[in-house]
């Protein structure tokens, strides 16, 4: 039978009863100091949950460094494990489930965010174009960053491992590696951001390295049947850019399918990477219909997609999951709209990134 948004899935170790992703969104509002995930936070996670259905948690810093804006959330930290417990309990008494995703920023960061005012870290010290976010607000240029030594690379991979440990503890039921939208590891993969001249530089190979070594480590301590990994090939954010992206990514995306990991997201270009602006590019290739010949296990796919545009991709077999970002931040009953076909909530863009509860945990759901 030709599966649908409502049809159950495999996920690994994970047994969904629909496929309506909530997809990860940085929303700015844990506690500051600390970047502690909050009780509003909790609100907001258990109202978007539904039985057997799958929310991939933010981006959460898996160090102090990893971090790039002020108030998102990490997972290094024990009052930041104890504050996911009670996000993950929330979820879990609605038999929902939620993986985490760790994330790096890299060059996306600012000095004022890291530990002891330091300089962000790197593939190459080239910065980035645009600006940072500052710890104060305050939007400034990016800084030329540090480049890793490589002396100091299995210390990172380390850390990586340490904050999937720290999700296992919290109760996560997996975690998702952020290789996306041009944080760390995606500056690693391309070609724009990384010019260095070691086994992490330079052949497709090489520069594939960090990511296969993460995707090891974190498999190694949560069992790869509980591990996905966010990819955005073609995609544009952050000064991401790629010469070559057919190449690179089939070559991670083949290696990665030896690691038998549990699920390949992936954003399309037709999307803002990040959702950040209303752009819907024509004419870029689907790299979920791409890459799906290539990566055997289950593909999430997401960027601009609304209930019949993710029939058609799941009806096509070009995907098996749809992941929303911007429409579940305005309908925290997405599912139940999506199976009734009923009206949706319009998002507001202005209360995306920080504040309280306001456009975050008061949009209406319909009456059930
Ligand atoms: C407010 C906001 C925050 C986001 N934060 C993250 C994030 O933490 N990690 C990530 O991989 N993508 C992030 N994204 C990208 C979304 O997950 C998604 O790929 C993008 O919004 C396109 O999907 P959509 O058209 O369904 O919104 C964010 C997008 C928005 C709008």
């Amino acid at each position: 039978m030709t599966p649908t948004l409502f049809s159950p899935l495999d996920i690994g170790a994970l047994h969904l009863s629909h496929r309506v992703v909530m997809a990860p969104l940085t929303r700015m509002r844990a506690s500051s100091p600390g970047n502690v995930p909050t009780t509003l936070n909790v609100e907001y996670y258990r109202q978007r949950t539904t039985a057997g259905g799958l929310i991939i948690a933010e981006g959460s810093q898996i160090s102090q460094k990893g971090q790039g804006m002020p108030a998102t959330p990490g997972i290094y930290s024990a009052a930041q494990i104890e504050g996911w417990r009670a996000v993950t309990d929330a979820v879990h008494e609605k038999s929902g489930l939620i993986v985490l995703q760790l994330w790096h920023v890299g060059r996306i960061s600012h000095s004022s965010h890291q530990p002891n005012g330091g300089l962000p870290v790197a593939p190459s010290a080239i910065a980035a174009a645009g600006n940072a976010f500052t710890a104060n607000s305050e939007r400034v240029p990016f800084e030329q960053p540090q480049a890793l030594e490589a002396t100091e690379i299995p210390a990172l991979i380390e850390s990586y491992a340490q904050a999937a440990r720290n999700a296992k503890a919290a109760g996560f039921d997996g975690v998702e590696i952020h290789g996306a939208n041009g944080y760390l590891l995606e500056q690693f993969l391309q070609s724009r951001s990384n010019h260095r001249d070691d086994n992490y530089g330079g052949s497709v190979e090489n520069r594939s390295r960090l990511v296969l070594e993460v995707a090891a480590a974190v498999s190694a301590e949560f069992g790869a049947d509980h591990v996905g990994i966010r990819l955005s090939p073609y995609g544009v954010a952050n000064d991401s850019g790629e010469d070559d992206p057919l190449p690179l990514y089939t070559y991670l995306i083949s290696e990665l399918a030896k690691l038998d990991l549990a699920y390949l997201h992936l954003i399309e270009p037709r999307a803002s990477g990040a959702g950040q602006a209303e752009v819907d590019h024509k004419n870029v290739p689907s790299a979920s219909e791409l890459f799906r010949p290539v990566w055997p296990n289950v593909l999430i796919a997401a960027g601009n997609y609304r209930g019949d545009s993710a029939e058609t991709l799941i009806a096509k077999g070009h995907a098996d999951a749809v992941a929303f970002g911007r429409l579940f931040i305005a309908n925290p009953d997405l599912p139940e709209r999506l199976r009734r076909n009923l009206d949706l909530n319009a998002y507001d863009r202005g209360t995306f990134y920080g504040g309280g509860q306001e456009g975050y945990t008061d949009y209406p759901a319909v009456a059930s």
